[in-house]
């Protein structure tokens, strides 16, 4: 079967269409909104079991952060091809954004439809985080306007992962937890919250650089798959320490949260750096704030980090060690995932 194909069976699966009796692809109004947070992984994803699916190697779990992300709507175009519009910036047709946005966007339609899409990131760009958890989030959920669906969360958050793996996280406020799921078809590997707040769990964002990563996390992951022998390593650990997350957050321990989503991180960092050709993320500003937050530690100040596929960190401390982390990160931006309501 063809990849098209099979991505459009499972959309198909999801949103209860038949092709010939049910008119779920028709637009009931003029557009369709969605507005979704970024996430940031506390234990990560990092390798797929099917691309073609974006089904993933293993379970995650993750902190939205409220007030960044994505604000989406979607038309119909009048035009015969797809515009999208990001930031206020129309994009080129042949873009890679619009591409993949493009491709995402098919099993939504037949040959003959297109789409106007205006989407806006209320992530400053400077703050260096990923996007796409947000856009493809945001994305379902202005196609589920638009077409009105009414979907169940579990259904958007298996549409988003299809667009993006760690999207199918963005859809929920708090923490969320995507199941890897052991199902072929991928009806079983989904996001849902978990239903614990922290009030005040501080997250801190550490600008290195906000340029484009160097290699695509699409691309990263599966190099490192293919070629990393302690890959297969990789699993098992991400599997342990997401229990060990679920534990921190059910009992509020601040130190076991911290320790294995900083030990999870480096984990991860470690297989991308032993791929051939080694993908290293970090610079030297990344390493140098590593150190500040281990002598940060030393002074026995709970503070941890954590990194995605880029070279900034992002900072886990309790509410009561603001002033002290505020004083070694005079740049830090702060959020407070269960204070700020969107
Ligand atoms: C390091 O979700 O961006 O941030 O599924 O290929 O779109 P694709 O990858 P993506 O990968 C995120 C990787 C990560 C870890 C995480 O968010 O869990």
């Amino acid at each position: 079967m063809s990849k098209q194909r099979q991505q459009q069976n499972f959309v198909h699966q999801v949103i209860g269409h038949h092709p010939e009796s049910n008119p779920k692809l028709t637009a009931v109004k003029r557009s369709g909104k969605g507005i979704a947070p970024v996430n940031i992984a506390l234990s990560k994803y990092w390798g797929k079991r099917d691309e073609v699916l974006n089904l993933p190697m293993n379970g995650s779990v993750s902190i939205s952060l409220p007030g960044l992300g994505t604000e989406t709507t979607i038309q119909i175009a009048q035009a015969g091809q797809d515009s999208v519009r990001l930031n206020g910036k129309l994009l080129e047709p042949s873009n890679p954004f619009v591409k993949r946005l493009s491709h995402f966007l098919n099993p939504f339609r037949t040959a003959t439809v297109f789409f106007d899409v205006v989407t806006t990131n209320t992530v400053p760009t400077a703050a260096g985080l990923a996007s796409s958890a947000s856009g493809y989030a945001a994305l379902v959920l202005a196609l589920d306007d638009l077409f009105a669906w009414q979907l169940a969360s579990q259904q958007l958050s298996l549409l988003a992962r299809l667009g993006s793996g760690s999207a199918s996280r963005s859809l929920f406020s708090g923490f969320s937890i995507w199941h890897m799921g052991r199902q072929a078809d991928g009806m079983d590997s989904f996001a849902e919250p978990i239903d614990t707040p922290w009030p005040g769990l501080c997250v801190g964002l550490v600008k290195v650089d906000v340029a484009q990563k160097p290699i695509s996390s699409t691309l990263g992951m599966q190099n490192t798959v293919n070629n990393c022998d302690l890959y297969q390593a990789w699993p098992k650990q991400a599997e342990k320490d997401m229990a060990k997350i679920l534990q921190a957050i059910q009992q509020q321990d601040f130190n076991l949260l911290g320790q294995t989503a900083e030990h999870n991180a480096l984990s991860m960092h470690a297989t991308m750096m032993a791929t051939w050709p080694p993908i290293v993320y970090w610079q030297p500003e990344s390493v140098a704030a590593m150190q500040t937050v281990w002598q940060l530690r030393e002074q026995g100040i709970a503070v941890y980090f954590t990194m995605d596929a880029g070279p900034n960190l992002k900072l886990l401390f309790p509410e009561t060690e603001k002033p002290a982390i505020k004083q070694a990160f005079p740049e830090l931006s702060i959020i407070e995932p269960f204070k700020t309501k969107r």
